[in-house]
């Protein structure tokens, strides 16, 4: 008898076309995080077509399906996010954003459709699955808290044993892989900065405290936090983004607002890099006789990939790439929730590239961001290989 993984070339050119119109589907709708209601109805929907699924809706915008296989085994949990961002496209494609304003600019459109075709072609093959794949389907990835956590606390990680996530990657070209053990995403938290001073007439600076001088000065001596007081091995990012303040041209502000983001992996580096800033902020406003308020919140822990698992996945994608295929990933200051269901169980989260070779890659995040939409079946290749693999092979 043939096995479920001899069977999958036709089961994945069946389903690659449905993987196709179903990514447009939700490309041409866009919804932004925590407002998912037309995108998780048209998944709930999707996957009620699908024999032995068990559907349900752990939270107002995301999906969850259970697929229970026909040999005892571990739980695997797949996951993908949904939410799309706040960008006015300017592509030209007939699917292209029907919604001002709102864009699938990071690709989250294409997870979801990679999924959802993941459930169909498992849900046939289910009398060959060892254990139980979930299929969760994520609000909110782009903005923190994240969806991440409201589903762990909604319960859809109990019992799971491993977590595996992908990403669409645009500095990857379409065919390429890439994953990594430890690190792979960094923790990405907020500042926010006021400085005080004493507006007043433009032409009277003596009697006042310039606060748009004395933040340029903030600016630019955090930067030196960076450069002259951490560790050059521990990879940080501090920018700022914001800096806001005036109304007028004759006018001394009374204060400035700054606004920025700082990108670390080392959690210890992570708690002294505001106690490193304050220090800068401290120091620079008390000699120009200003004051000010900082506030620093945290973000998503860093997602740092399960050595075992990961070198297991690695396996199971060079057998179903090949080995030139498959490449060590390159680790990236952004953040990314799923470190959420990383402090559960081991996991890992790996990168499928989808940039046109002959065309060159747009950044994610951009008005013009595009996949090479080949990318889908790899994607679904990619996801489908794992879960027959791992659970059925103990690696989990
Ligand atoms: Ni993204």
């Amino acid at each position: 008898m043939a096995s479920a993984i001899d069977e999958l070339p036709s089961s994945l050119e069946m389903v690659k076309d449905d993987v196709i119109r179903w990514r447009r589907h939700l490309h041409r709708n866009p919804e932004l995080f925590f407002e998912e209601e037309e995108t998780s109805r048209f998944v709930y929907d999707t996957l009620q077509q699908f024999a032995g699924l068990e559907v349900s809706r752990p939270t107002k915008t995301s999906v969850l399906a259970r697929l229970t296989g026909g040999f005892p085994g571990p739980v695997l949990a797949l996951r993908a996010d949904m939410d799309a961002l706040p960008i006015q496209e300017e592509t030209v494609f007939e699917f292209a954003s029907r919604v001002p304003g709102k864009m699938h600019a990071c690709g989250h459109d294409g997870h979801t459709a990679i999924l959802l075709g993941t459930a169909r072609v498992l849900a046939q093959v289910r009398e060959r699955i060892h254990g139980e794949v979930r299929f969760i389907f994520q609000h909110a990835g782009e903005l923190h808290p994240g969806g991440a956590r409201d589903l762990v606390e909604a319960g859809v990680m109990e019992w799971v044993d491993g977590v595996v996530g992908l990403h669409l990657w645009s500095p990857l070209p379409v065919g390429q892989i890439g994953l990594k053990a430890g690190a792979v995403l960094a923790a990405p938290d907020e500042f926010f900065i006021t400085i005080r001073g004493r507006g007043g007439h433009a032409a009277q600076p003596e009697v006042l405290v310039d606060p748009i001088v004395t933040a340029a000065q903030v600016v630019i001596n955090l930067q030196h936090v960076v450069s002259r007081q951490t560790d050059p091995l521990e990879p940080v990012v501090l920018s700022v983004t914001q800096f806001h303040a005036g109304t007028a041209h004759n006018v001394i502000p009374p204060k400035v607002e700054i606004n920025g983001t700082v990108r670390t992996f080392n959690p210890a580096l992570r708690a002294e890099v505001p106690r490193l800033m304050e220090r800068v902020i401290r120091g620079v406003t008390a000699a120009h006789g200003a004051d000010y308020e900082l506030r620093y919140e945290e973000g998503y822990n860093p997602v740092i990939n399960d050595g075992p698992i990961t070198a297991r996945v690695r396996e199971v994608l060079i057998q179903a790439f090949g080995a030139n295929a498959v490449r060590e990933a390159r680790p990236h200051m952004g953040g990314e929730d799923f470190s959420a269901y990383q402090a559960v169980c081991p996991g890992t989260f790996f990168y499928v590239g989808c940039s046109d070779p002959e065309k060159g890659h747009c950044p994610h995040h951009h008005p013009l961001f595009t996949i090479n939409e080949e990318s889908l079946a790899v994607g679904v290749k990619a996801f489908i290989h794992i879960a027959l693999r791992l659970p059925g092979e103990d690696a989990l």
